[in-house]
């Protein structure tokens, strides 16, 4: 068989591992070839390629971003798109797709899958927000990063006896937040799922100035204030229709400020939480996801998103794991609270 492979949506740490594996089994186990689609979907619209075989893939394990470059292509809002997308894969004799994404390339690939292309589906996301997998690949070197932030934030928030805020992403669900904010020992946490009250949450961080410790906030960038809009810096929408979200760990901060009396400062951790290389939980997940995905294009499983339940990677239909998105449950959330202004 040959075999394109691509990667859509926000880069993420662990891709260039899906990538090494499933290239690596897919031609020393099974004997196929590769090509490597440029920039998401974008790759197969326009018959963008590169070489992709054992030379290329060598060396890439721990390197973060991917080697084949990403992009927020939507084919569906192209005139044409998917029938240029399947002739260019008749050109170029491609008989099947590895394409590596969250909901927004898998959503593609499901739809493609009813049109006719032979996809398999790899969950990624740092968000964590995909169905039918317990882990996507990408979240653990996030929250990795989020909480080395928070540890060192809360030596420079004693020595100032401030307020320090940290904006950590996660788009509509709060599966960051909510790991780095436990893993850092955060003082108040908000996802999210659950509108918060800007009074409760000055009530918290004056309690914990009250211990003589300084309190760290730690905000999803999708959370919002009790009745509030969302805080965004613009409206603009992507092809997937996602606005861009961002700007409440500011408005938040000069919220408590003013409630409290008490210097507070932001920190916003933005795509640090996407850069550099995979932890080995990441590394495992990504090879093992590569690994099984290049099983079920040889075995002609299409239309399955490999997934993680578990400690098993098994094949789920790519429907059911763009169907909605996962969010974080009430009782994750009443956990974390035993902590809020203590
Ligand atoms: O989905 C991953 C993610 O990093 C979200 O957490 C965030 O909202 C979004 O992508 C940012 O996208 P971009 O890098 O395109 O601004």
């Amino acid at each position: 068989m040959r075999i394109g492979v691509l990667t859509g949506g926000g880069d993420c740490p662990g891709l260039n591992a899906v990538i090494r594996a499933v290239v690596r089994k897919g031609i020393s186990t099974y004997g196929h070839e590769f090509v490597g689609f440029r920039d998401g979907w974008r790759g197969p619209l326009e018959g963008i390629t590169r070489e992709l075989g054992i030379a290329q893939v060598r060396g890439i394990l721990p390197r973060g971003g991917t080697i084949l470059g990403s992009s927020r292509t939507n084919p569906f809002k192209i005139d044409g798109g998917v029938e240029r997308i399947k002739s260019n894969l008749a050109d170029l004799g491609v008989d099947a797709l590895v394409a590596i994404g969250g909901e927004d390339t898998l959503g593609v690939a499901a739809k493609l899958t009813d049109l006719g292309v032979n996809v398999v589906g790899v969950p990624k996301t740092i968000d964590n927000d995909l169905g039918a997998t317990d882990y996507t690949f990408g979240f653990d070197t996030a929250v990795n990063i989020a909480m080395e932030a928070i540890d060192r934030l809360h030596t420079t928030a004693e020595s100032h006896h401030r307020t320090l805020v940290v904006e950590v992403m996660g788009r509509h669900a709060g599966w960051i937040a909510l790991h780095a904010g436990l893993a850092g020992g955060a003082n108040v946490i908000l996802l999210p799922e659950r509108q918060f009250d800007v009074d409760q949450v000055a009530g918290y961080v004056e309690k914990r100035f009250q211990t003589q410790y300084s309190p760290i906030v730690v905000v999803a960038e999708g959370a919002q204030p009790l009745d509030g809009q969302m805080v965004l810096h613009n409206q603009e929408l992507d092809s997937f229709g996602h606005v861009r979200l961002g700007g409440i760990g500011q408005w938040l901060a000069e919220q408590l400020e003013a409630k409290t009396g008490k210097e507070a400062r932001t920190v916003v951790l933005g795509h640090i939480q996407r850069g550099g290389t995979p932890t080995a939980f990441d590394r495992v997940l990504a090879t093992r996801f590569g690994l099984h995905a290049i099983d079920a294009v040889h075995e002609g499983d299409f239309g399955k998103m490999v997934a993680l339940q578990s400690t098993d990677i098994v094949r789920v239909p790519l429907a059911d794991a763009t169907r909605e998105l996962k969010t974080v449950p009430v009782e994750r959330y009443t956990e974390a609270e035993v902590f809020f202004g203590s």
